[in-house]
């Protein structure tokens, strides 16, 4: 599980547009995604088509300690697509802080509701309000990772220093360093300004910025108008093009940064016609990329490369749902039955 925030106490740099494409595209490369909107302006909500007054529950309720609003965060996750969730955000977040404020864990809610979920996401986008307050020092000590958006059209490394101020605050005062890459943001190639504002962003963060600047391009606005990603809303333009771009960049880190690990699965079924491997990997989909080959012995094996973390599985031979005969790792599922359980090692750190 990779938890990435995306953070910058400068408005409208790009923060949510940035979290629902990446979330979106990383969501068609890797199952699976879920997008923590912790903005009480609930923008990434509104553009993946929730709106906060249609929802009883949001991540407020996940984090409160109030017992009579509490929820887990399962209860509240809406799906947006298979492979893509949503913790939708809505005005009451504004009041957590005054709710939390003489609790020791404060700062660290987020982390906590988060690690419940491991196993059950590849990737967590956080998209952040455009403060350095109390949410936002949630949203970074909660991740591994942080992509800071920076707008080619102004002067947006004035502000970043202070950005860095309140991650070495973190890393003094609970230990925990997340890796930071900067994004560049709103990039016009007609204008020069763009073009020197680039360059000046590149030798700030040298080799801590993501290769892809996202380009200027309405099909971005009109996608939030339209409420859907804007691979959905036009997959062919500039600004989908760009977040694809960039999810792969994300999706590259991961042979750096975390150890992948190759896992084979055979199921021994010489009279079967056709066999499926269905799991938390991959959004529990029979498709080409789920069906195992036959090979001349008569088992049946498919290798998927996966992340670090715990997955729930099964195969479907001929129809019939089977637990992996070859591992005694198996766990209850809310329907009654039991799944297969795949434990992938820790990351490293
Ligand atoms: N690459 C782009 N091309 C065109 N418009 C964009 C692009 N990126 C963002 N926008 C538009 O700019 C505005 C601000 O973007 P966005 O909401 O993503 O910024 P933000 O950093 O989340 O803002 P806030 O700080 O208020 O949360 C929105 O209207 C959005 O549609
Ligand atoms: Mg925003």
């Amino acid at each position: 599980m990779r938890v990435i925030a995306v953070a910058n106490q400068k408005g409208g740099c790009g923060k949510t547009t940035t979290a629902i494409n990446l979330a979106s595209a990383l969501s068609s490369l890797r199952p699976k995604v879920l997008l923590v909107d912790l903005d009480p302006q609930s923008h990434a909500s509104y553009g993946l088509g929730v709106s906060s007054q249609d929802i009883e529950q949001s991540i407020y309720n996940a984090l409160t300690d109030t017992p009579e609003r509490r929820r887990t965060i399962n209860d509240i996750v809406i799906k947006i697509s298979d492979n893509l969730h949503l913790a939708p955000s809505n005005i009451l977040l504004s009041t957590l802080e005054q709710e939390l404020k003489d609790k020791d864990d404060a700062v660290s809610k987020l982390h906590l509701v988060l690690s419940q979920t491991v196993g059950a996401y590849n990737y967590i986008i956080i998209d952040s309000p455009p403060s350095l307050g109390f949410l936002t020092f949630n949203a970074l000590r909660a991740s591994d990772e942080v992509i800071v958006p920076i707008e080619l059209g102004a002067l947006s490394l004035m502000g970043v220093s202070r950005l860095f101020g309140m991650l070495e605050l973190i890393k003094v005062k609970i230990n925990h360093a997340p890796r930071v890459k900067a994004l560049a943001t709103l990039y016009d190639r007609r204008t020069k300004f763009s073009d020197i504002m680039l360059d000046e962003v590149r030798r700030f963060f040298k080799d801590d910025l993501y290769k892809t600047p996202i380009r200027v391009n309405v099909a971005l606005k009109k996608a939030v108008y339209n409420r859907i990603p804007v691979e959905k809303f036009d997959g062919k333009s500039p600004g989908a093009e760009d977040y694809r771009s960039l999810a792969l960049e994300v999706a590259k880190d991961e042979s750096a940064f975390y150890n992948y690990a190759e896992a084979d699965f055979t199921v021994n079924a010489p009279q079967a016609k056709e066999v499926y491997i269905v799991g938390e990997f991959n959004g529990w989909r029979m498709d080409d990329n789920s069906r195992l080959s036959r090979r001349e012995d008569g088992r049946w094996m498919k290798r998927f490369s996966l992340m670090p973390g715990r997955y729930r599985y099964k195969f479907v031979v001929d129809g019939q749902w089977l637990l992996d005969s070859n591992n005694s790792n198996k766990e209850v599922n809310p329907f009654g039955s039991f799944d297969s359980i795949l434990k992938i090692g820790e990351k490293e750190t």
